[in-house]
């Protein structure tokens, strides 16, 4: 009944295609010269280390950079500002930028105070954005309009290097539903069903409607509009003697993707809602499909107080069975620590150059 997970499959499928680099999984962590695994599973350093770097199939690990904690905030975009307009350029510096696309296009709408616009096109192949800044437990709520078209998925989750993720996605062909899910280091136990749909909401693609989730350590929470329309407990998890749930720190990313190609399984293609009609009529008014978004809202909910100087999170060895422990840490979170005490700006590192030419080919076709 469930469908795999269709949005890293397909990105890994299309980077393997692209990048000749050492791939990389908890069974085959990456070596001493390329520490680090990213979200895509290759071996790399640099900014393979940052948001999305893998630990578990990491050299080890510490290997992946501290992640950058959580702020809580009200992200509007009367502006695109905050926004980093290629992943691959950003440090690590989370109070420079609070978002970077991952890929694709971003726009500016400027109307009523400002709508940040993410594009499908048929040759960008969707658009992500995800925060700089990580969240280890806390309400997300993300006031955004979707798409409206078969085939083309709207997207607002949190996902952690270890993939540990919670969705609300919602498929194009409808726009009275959207779903929850949510996934384990990457897995959906066998016999269960994570995903559920819910339905009555008042056109998706017309109205903004606030979408949350509320990630606590016992609990999540999906709501609509301030109301709960589904909650989960972490105890209800459990399998194996594993209690299955999220628990490593998390980005939260908006997306717009095509799912309705013929790359896709046959299966996401119809759960998405067919094949993407490129000739609809709003494609050819607008040249883009896409998805809106109002503002994004972060309460962080921290299990402990962080002490003085805390900037990140760490992992470290398991705390209970096959879920790793997260620590606060005061390390930094620039690539270019060492430096981190100068004037910004005036350092280049050839270690960095070449990590952003490397990432840059894997842009290309993430996602
Ligand atoms: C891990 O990577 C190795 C080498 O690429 C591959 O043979 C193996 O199937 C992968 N394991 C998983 C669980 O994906
Ligand atoms: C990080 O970004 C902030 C805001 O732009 C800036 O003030 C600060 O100097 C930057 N830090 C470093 C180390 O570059
Ligand atoms: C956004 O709209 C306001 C008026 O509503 C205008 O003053 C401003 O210049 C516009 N900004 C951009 C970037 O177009
Ligand atoms: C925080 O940093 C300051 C300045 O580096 C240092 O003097 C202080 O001891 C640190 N506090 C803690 C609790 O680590
Ligand atoms: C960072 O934390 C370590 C202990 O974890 C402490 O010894 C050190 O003083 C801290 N540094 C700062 C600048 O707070
Ligand atoms: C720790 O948990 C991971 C899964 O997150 C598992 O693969 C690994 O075997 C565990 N290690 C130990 C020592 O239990």
């Amino acid at each position: 009944m469930h469908r795999h997970h269709t949005i890293l499959v397909g990105m890994v499928a299309a980077l393997a295609l692209t990048v000749n680099a050492t791939t990389c999984n908890s069974t085959n962590p990456c070596p001493a010269s390329a520490p680090c695994c990213s979200e895509f599973g290759f071996c790399g350093s640099d900014d393979f280390c940052l948001g999305g770097c893998n630990p578990l199939a990491s050299k080890s690990l510490d290997s992946c950079m501290p992640a950058p904690m959580c702020q809580d905030a009200t992200h509007t975009f009367a502006d695109n500002s905050r926004i980093l307009t290629k992943a691959a350029f950003f440090d690590g510096n989370a109070s420079a930028y609070d978002f970077v696309v991952d890929k694709g296009t971003i726009m500016n709408t400027n109307s009523s105070g400002g709508e940040l616009a993410l594009l499908l096109t048929k040759d960008n192949g969707g658009t992500r954005i995800s925060s700089t800044r990580h969240v280890h437990y806390g309400t997300i709520t993300a006031r955004l309009k979707t798409g409206r078209w078969g085939g083309v998925v709207t997207a607002f989750i949190t996902m952690s290097g270890i993939k540990d993720e919670v969705d609300w996605e919602f498929p194009g062909s409808t726009v009275t539903e959207g779903q929850s899910n949510f996934f384990w280091q990457g897995v959906i136990p066998d016999g269960h069903n994570n995903g559920e749909t819910h339905k009555g909401i008042s056109d998706t693609f017309a109205n903004y409607h606030d979408y949350t989730i509320d990630w606590q350590p016992d609990a999540l929470t999906f709501g609509i509009d301030g109301k709960t329309v589904r909650t989960v407990r972490a105890s209800d998890t459990t399998d194996g003697g594993v209690v299955k749930y999220p628990t490593t720190p998390a980005r939260v990313q908006l997306s717009i993707w095509p799912a309705g190609i013929e790359s896709s399984p046959p299966g996401t293609v119809e759960w998405a809602g067919g094949m993407i009609n490129w000739d609809d009529p709003d494609y050819k008014a607008a040249g883009q499909f896409y998805t809106l978004v109002k503002s994004i809202s972060i309460k962080c909910a921290d299990p402990t107080k962080a002490g003085k100087n805390i900037t990140s999170y760490v992992y470290g060895g398991n705390s209970t069975k096959d879920t790793p422990s997260v620590a606060f840490s005061n390390q930094t979170t620039l690539l270019n620590g060492a430096l981190s005490v100068g004037p910004a700006g005036t350092t280049v590192n050839a270690g960095v150059a070449l990590a952003i030419a490397v990432s840059l080919l894997a842009t290309l076709t993430i996602l």
